[in-house]
């Protein structure tokens, strides 16, 4: 488990369970608010659908235990403050400075993006205008992935690998910790030294422990290996800026 992390719900404090109010945090009980403010979307394709990259019992987990609980203590803390109630997902995850309301929002937004880069109908070349670019940024598709996956055993403990769009035609393959977003004003650097934070989300591939040990225990390798068989081309393309 991933001791090291800042987020407010880590882990190793999450007891999860199925059903009617599965997170408890050790601190906290998770309430949904009447009506809840921010509504977890349906994952976009049956849980056995990913089988051979993961596990219904990962997805099952990840979703109704971790992402559910993400959610479930946003709407707690927006019952709380009524300004954040005011805010979407999107403000959230790109102006709030770093804290409990950023962390539990950042990863609502991250893992309903992470369920989108995926498809049961995914994996092969890179299409369209993502496509192209990889090849303009990269040469050759092999280099490309070879680094998305060097970066993503690269990060150390948890956090996500991200496929952003720099300025212009730029590409960027970046990894960044905890709930951390290209989108968040907070984790933006320069764009020369930290390789384009602030650029546009195009795809990523969740780095924490929850996403791949029932399935692949410490192989992270192996993990980040078999997302290209359901990496979701068509969903990049839709998030690829022109301008
Ligand atoms: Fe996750």
């Amino acid at each position: 488990m991933d001791t090291s992390s800042r987020l407010v719900i880590p882990d190793v404090f999450v007891e999860v369970k199925h059903g009617k109010d599965a997170i408890k945090s050790k601190d906290e009980k998770t309430e949904a608010t009447d009506p809840p403010k921010f509504t977890q979307p349906p994952l976009p394709w049956a849980r056995d659908s990913l089988v051979n990259f993961l596990s219904a019992e990962t997805i099952n987990y990840h979703y109704d235990g971790h992402h559910k609980g993400y959610y479930d203590m946003l709407n707690a803390l927006a019952a709380k403050d009524k300004k954040l109630a005011k805010m979407s997902l999107n403000d959230i995850v790109s102006q709030l400075p770093a804290g409990q309301a950023f962390n539990n929002g950042a990863q609502a937004w991250n893992h309903d993006f992470y369920w989108k880069s995926l498809s049961p109908k995914g994996g092969g070349d890179p299409s369209g205008e993502v496509g192209k670019m990889i090849i303009e940024n990269w040469k050759t598709i092999d280099a490309f992935k070879k680094e998305f996956i060097q970066v993503s055993l690269n990060h150390f403990a948890s956090g996500w690998t991200w496929l952003i769009q720099g300025k212009g035609r730029k590409l960027y393959i970046i990894s960044l910790p905890n709930a951390e977003n290209p989108l968040s004003k907070h984790s933006m650097k320069d764009e020369e030294g930290s390789k384009g934070h602030g650029g546009h989300p195009l795809l990523c591939l969740d780095l924490w422990e929850h996403a791949y040990y029932v399935d692949y225990r410490i192989n992270r390798e192996e993990y980040a290996n078999r997302f290209w068989s359901y990496v979701n081309w068509g969903f990049a393309n839709e998030n690829v800026v022109t301008e």
